[in-house]
């Protein structure tokens, strides 16, 4: 932790970032007991790292071209190391990490997917859970583990599918669901002790 008691959080995003601002705005609110210390990008133009500069987080473009993805990640770790990032926040970040990657921050790695995981993992959730004609769709925010969307869960949030929904407007409602979940998780995590047994999180008590 910092020496003001709040835990020091990297967000990873390659869009719009309305995650990121969701986890902003819930610290700033003081709700979650963390800041956001660095945004780092894959996408240079991308809309979120813009948000975050207007709010004056530092925010890091670490194009992916001409790199490795060893060169890619190693580059992103050296921003985090250098911010002295203890979480990392997974935002639409839409690259799978390497197990390297996962193992510089043992369960200390968020994501967000929009979807009830292990239900449509990977990309276009929304539109996967719409064209499969499920009444139930939502969100679910996990630890990361080396696969893909399939570390341990920590939040879900159930979205009901409507007749009249298509897959823009579902994925609208479950982004608001999302942005809900998001702090809610990382309080949870920051707040009460836990541990992982097998592929479940376990939950204690509150701590003092
Ligand atoms: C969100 O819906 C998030 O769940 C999704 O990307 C969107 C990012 O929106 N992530 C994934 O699909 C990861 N597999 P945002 O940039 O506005 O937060």
């Amino acid at each position: 932790m910092s020496p003001g008691g709040d835990v020091r959080v990297a967000v990873l995003l390659s869009g719009r970032g309305s995650n990121f601002l969701a986890l902003h705005q819930a610290m700033s609110r003081g709700e979650v007991p963390a800041r956001i210390v660095v945004v780092v990008t894959d996408k240079p133009k991308a809309a979120g790292a813009a948000k975050a500069e207007d709010l004056g987080i530092p925010a890091v473009a670490v194009s992916r071209r001409g790199l490795t993805r060893e060169q890619h990640e190693e580059r992103i770790l050296e921003a985090l190391r250098r911010h002295r990032a203890e979480w990392v926040c997974l935002a639409g970040y839409m690259r799978l990490l390497s197990p390297l990657f996962v193992a510089a921050f043992p369960q200390r790695i968020l994501n967000i997917h929009p979807s009830l995981l292990p239900a449509f993992p990977g990309l276009d959730a929304q539109r996967q859970a719409w064209d499969h004609g499920t009444s139930v769709s939502g969100c679910t925010v996990h630890l990361v583990d080396e696969g893909l969307d399939s570390g341990p869960i920590v939040v879900q949030r159930p979205v009901p599918v409507t007749a009249d929904d298509d897959p823009d407007s579902l994925a609208a409602r479950i982004l608001t669901e999302e942005h809900q979940a998001y702090p809610e998780a990382l309080k949870r995590l920051l707040t009460t002790s836990w541990e992982v047994e097998g592929r479940r999180l376990k939950f204690f008590e509150e701590r003092a």
